[in-house]
């Protein structure tokens, strides 16, 4: 019930996790590569956008970096082929990271809301990167999934466990993120939020993909007996099927200066 890093059902995640491979995609495409770099993925999951990124460095190294070591057990089996590139660390971003080799760029996709203690965030990666290297990420931004957010404030109060408590996520401004990347010493090309709405097919998939991963928090924060509670109450909310996110999109470089 705490506020750190959680273990996810990592096998469901990898078969749900088509919206958000999709999303990690677009934001390794703005991510120049030779090929020969070392990359950081600060929250690999099940490896999916993983192996794109490892595709693109068929000389470099990726450090496949996740706090659930389910979800690096899925990793190291999508990331097979390239096993000899790919470094797995267990490690918590809410924390100091620990001794890797210079990164010459971070890949993040879907995975910053998550961490518990995101003040330090940018600090932490960039004492692991090179001057100039790059920082492409994307997490939930300033409205993201408000409908699960309005739809949780309305039945929260009836389950031990989530009342009061404020959720595990972060989801920010863009003029609060490029404050604390330039406070981290970094140089903000772009920074921006967008739409990105998601229809789940049938309220069985909406269900499940509440399950794995929208609620993954609140869940281990509820009895079990009450999981399917909370998520028939949460997916009544949203009759048609539509995740409203909304990302937050980072193009940075670590200060040469
Ligand atoms: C929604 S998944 C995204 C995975 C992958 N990047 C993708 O785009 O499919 C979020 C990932 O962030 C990881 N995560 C959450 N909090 C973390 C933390 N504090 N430190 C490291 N990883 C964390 C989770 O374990 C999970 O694998």
């Amino acid at each position: 019930m705490g506020t750190g890093p959680r273990e996810w059902d990592a096998c469901t995640y990898d078969r749900v996790a088509a919206p958000m491979t999709r999303m990690g995609s677009a934001v390794l495409d703005r991510l120049p590569l030779r090929g020969d770099e070392v990359v950081l993925d600060a929250g690999c999951g099940s490896g999916q956008v993983t192996a794109k990124l490892a595709t693109r460095l068929p000389r470099g190294r990726v450090i496949a970096l996740d706090a659930s070591a389910a979800m690096l057990d899925v990793a190291r089996k999508t990331l097979a082929a390239f096993e000899n590139r790919v470094l797995f660390v267990q490690s918590d971003l809410s924390q100091a990271l620990p001794t890797m080799p210079a990164l010459d760029a971070v890949l993040s996709t879907a995975t910053f809301h998550w961490v518990a203690k995101h003040h330090g965030l940018f600090d932490r990666l960039a004492d692991r990167m090179k001057p100039g290297a790059h920082l492409v990420a994307q997490w939930g931004g300033a409205g993201n999934v408000s409908r699960v957010t309005t739809a949780l404030a309305a039945v929260g109060h009836a389950f031990d466990g989530l009342a009061g408590w404020p959720g595990p996520w972060w989801f920010p401004t863009a003029e609060e993120v490029a404050d604390q990347l330039v406070a981290a010493g970094f140089d903000v090309a772009e920074c921006w939020l967008h739409p990105e709405p998601v229809e789940l097919d049938s309220r069985a998939d909406l269900e499940e993909y509440l399950a794995t991963p929208i609620l993954v928090a609140h869940l281990a924060r509820i009895a079990p007996q009450e999981h399917q509670r909370l998520i028939t109450a949460v997916a009544d909310r949203i009759p048609d099927r539509r995740i409203d996110y909304v990302r937050i999109n980072v193009v940075a470089r670590r200060s040469v200066r």
